[in-house]
């Protein structure tokens, strides 16, 4: 007897030493791989030469204390991807300039006022396809130190993460009189959506094979947009940068569809923010809000002028008590608040907002077929909005 339990004891030290060592093999998580705008910079802008509408390193940016000092995050605190980490049980992912950055868990490229375009603010952010090369870099560096075939798999696992475009809209093009003289919007659009597709298209020759999009919001009514509106007065949304915004996600959703069945293994999350911002922006006490409408900090009309922390043209600005109370942080952001419920939805939410995977499907999931391999994923969302 006594020998039939020590037997059984070491069957169970060994399954449980058998899946400690497979947990260890595939991961706590997937790596996380982050491209984009201000929606998701860590803090790339500290570290180039740029302008400070285009920086959020100084107070009260970072002003709800999570992390100790104001990190170039464009909120009052965490941005959506830090709880996206948080959710995948990642540690928090560095900014690529960061000089002393890991990456075996996954780099954040993103870059406050960048867009998919080259021209969108050019020589002030780094743009998407130079936040690629910087991806390259990345993969060549961590494929040097893990060899081959385990770098692939870390590739291949990666959640890769975008959330850009609103600038090439705003300064971009309504903006931007020349640009609108070359294009009209919907040609406009177009190329955006052309280089969009082309980036992922990169990154799945790569090995990228996981995407998660956050799309854009209803651009005419961040608060500065509000301000800037032929009918300001009336409190209406800039219904234009609305127009643009509402395309783009149109165009961008189309995109996937058709990438789904033409890319092997091509599986992603996409997401209808525009929608579901609206409804807050409409019926904020709904959702635990007081204000959809004026910006926590900032100055004039809905505090849509652009002067948050006094660095920047315009030095007045006004803070409110409770950033949590609001849907907007400045002229241009919404809160750390709106960042964690979207993230919440994005890691896992109902099928209106999401789809046709979750991200926590993303992160968890091993290889599957997916639809180029002609099968339905089983826990593939209904997405229909
Ligand atoms: C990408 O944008 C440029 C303008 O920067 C444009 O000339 C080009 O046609 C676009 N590419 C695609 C594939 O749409």
């Amino acid at each position: 007897m006594a020998r039939l339990i020590s037997h059984m004891d070491y069957s169970i030290i060994c399954v449980t030493l058998a899946l400690s060592i497979a947990c260890r093999v595939c991961g706590t998580a997937a790596p996380f791989f982050i491209f984009g705008d201000s929606t998701v910079d860590p803090g790339n802008n500290n570290y180039i030469n740029t302008i400070p509408e285009n920086q959020a390193n100084y107070k009260p940016y970072g002003h709800n204390g999570f992390f100790e000092e104001p990190t170039g995050r464009f909120s009052d605190g965490r941005v959506i991807v830090d709880f996206i980490a948080e959710y995948a049980k990642l540690p928090v992912i560095p900014p690529f300039l960061q000089p002393s950055a890991e990456f075996i868990n996954g780099v954040n490229f993103a870059s406050g006022g960048s867009g998919i375009l080259p021209e969108t603010n050019r020589g002030q952010v780094i743009g998407l396809q130079t936040q690629i090369k910087h991806f390259e870099e990345v993969q060549k560096s961590l494929t040097e130190k893990l060899g081959e075939a385990k770098a692939k798999e870390l590739f291949s696992e990666a959640v890769y993460f975008i959330s850009i475009g609103s600038n090439d809209y705003l300064g971009g093009y309504l903006a931007n009189p020349k640009m609108q003289e070359n294009y009209g919007p919907g040609e406009y659009v177009g190329l955006v959506i052309g280089n969009l597709t082309q980036a992922i298209q990169v990154l799945y020759d790569k090995g990228g094979r996981k995407f998660g999009f956050l799309s854009l919001s209803p651009l005419g009514c961040l608060p500065a947009l509000r301000a800037l509106s032929p009918n300001a007065n009336e409190g209406v949304c800039f219904e234009e940068a609305c127009a643009l915004a509402h395309a783009h996600n149109s165009a961008l959703k189309a995109v996937l569809t058709s990438l789904e069945y033409v890319l092997r293994g091509f599986k992603y999350c996409n997401s209808n923010f525009y929608d579901w911002l609206q409804e807050r922006i409409d019926n904020p006490s709904k959702y635990g809000f007081k204000d959809g409408v004026n910006a926590c900090c900032g100055t004039g009309p809905y505090g849509g002028i652009f002067s948050c922390g006094g660095t920047k043209k315009v030095t007045d600005y006004q803070l409110c008590d409770n950033a949590d109370d609001f849907v907007w942080w400045d002229s241009l952001h919404p809160t750390e608040k709106i960042h964690e419920q979207f993230g919440q939805a994005l890691w896992n939410g109902p099928p209106s907002s999401v789809g046709p995977y979750t991200l926590q499907h993303l992160f968890l999931s091993k290889e599957e077929l997916t639809i180029a391999d002609e099968v339905d994923g089983p826990d593939r969302q209904n997405f229909h909005y």
